[in-house]
């Protein structure tokens, strides 16, 4: 078979197009806006088949930094994980993956991912196992509501570089266990949270969140210190409000009561033993 691996390959402008136009093809993903803004992460490491100068299977090693238990550690998520429908079922993604994890083999503390549904075999079949991930939740009375909460608007470049500074500046979102990236925060600022991406002066932080009826979600806080939530909720208060689902650990909040159930619903896998159980991961953590 013609056909060779490469890895680290960021550096090449055809290569890294080749990944991208990949990556469009199988998921449906644009890279160009997180490029273009200047947010592409070299710590995303691609390892690839490429026949000519075409990617025809290809995985990611995102080496993340992360807390467990208040201690600083990395873990790895595989991501854009794909093969070409003419290349599948003969062995090229599970060799990918087998050499990507070898390269990080000592980096790291533990292997994560959360799978399309579809893809749920192929995971199963190399090995990968299923966890339990925790959500945080809390049943919440609206109270008399603050002003000072700034929709941000990411079209604009000096928002973004102010996102961007909230990231490289801010604290961990929890010490019981986060994973965080600054750059991968940005790609969820162009991608998944534009319309939720909310600054309150007032407390020197920003607070993506939505609202889906009676349910506040709240998908990220980025200070550098964490303003309790009490000192928060007044600025996002809506009467509609009943309940408010946190996607990460809330220790840093300081909210009494807080109820917890068990989701399955991101089909997180891990590979060999994970340091955690029942996590929440942080939504701006997954790839
Ligand atoms: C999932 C995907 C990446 C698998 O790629 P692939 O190169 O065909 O996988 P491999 O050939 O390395 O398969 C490894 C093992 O998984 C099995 N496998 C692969 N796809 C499978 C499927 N859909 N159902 C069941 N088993 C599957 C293979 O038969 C092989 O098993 P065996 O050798 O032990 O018998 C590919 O089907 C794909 O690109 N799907 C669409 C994108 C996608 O879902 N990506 C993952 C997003 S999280």
């Amino acid at each position: 078979m013609d056909i060779q691996i490469k890895t680290e390959y960021w550096g090449s402008h055809e290569a890294r197009q080749a990944f991208k136009t990949f990556i469009l093809g199988i998921h449906g993903l644009d890279f160009t806006e997180w490029e273009a803004r200047g947010f592409w992460d070299h710590a995303y490491t691609p390892f690839s088949y490429f026949k000519g100068g075409e990617v025809i299977a290809s995985v990611c090693i995102y080496l993340l930094d992360a807390i467990i238990a208040g201690n600083k550690t990395k873990l790895v998520q595989i991501s854009g994980v794909g093969t070409h429908k003419s290349w599948r079922r003969k062995g090229l993604s599970r060799e990918l993956t087998d050499l990507g994890l070898e390269w990080a083999r000592d980096k790291h503390s533990g292997v994560f991912l959360f799978a399309d549904e579809e893809a749920i075999p192929y995971y199963e079949r190399c090995g990968f196992t299923s966890i339990n991930e925790t959500l945080e939740y809390y049943h919440i009375e609206p109270v008399s509501a603050k002003q000072g909460l700034l929709q941000l608007n990411p079209t604009n470049q000096e928002i973004l570089d102010r996102i961007y500074n909230y990231a490289n500046l801010r604290t961990p979102i929890s010490d019981k266990f986060c994973v965080f990236s600054s750059k991968l925060l940005m790609f969820h600022a162009l991608y998944t949270m534009r319309e939720k991406m909310h600054e309150i002066p007032d407390l020197d932080c920003l607070v993506f969140f939505d609202r889906k009826r009676e349910v506040v979600n709240i998908y990220d806080i980025l200070g550098r210190t964490i303003p309790s939530f009490d000192e928060i909720y007044p600025y996002l208060s809506a009467d509609t409000d009943r309940r408010i689902h946190f996607h990460f650990h809330t220790d840093k909040l300081g909210i009494k009561g807080i109820r917890t159930k068990t989701t399955t619903g991101n089909n997180t896998f891990v590979k060999g033993s994970f340091p955690v159980l029942e996590p929440s991961f942080p939504f701006t953590s997954r790839a």
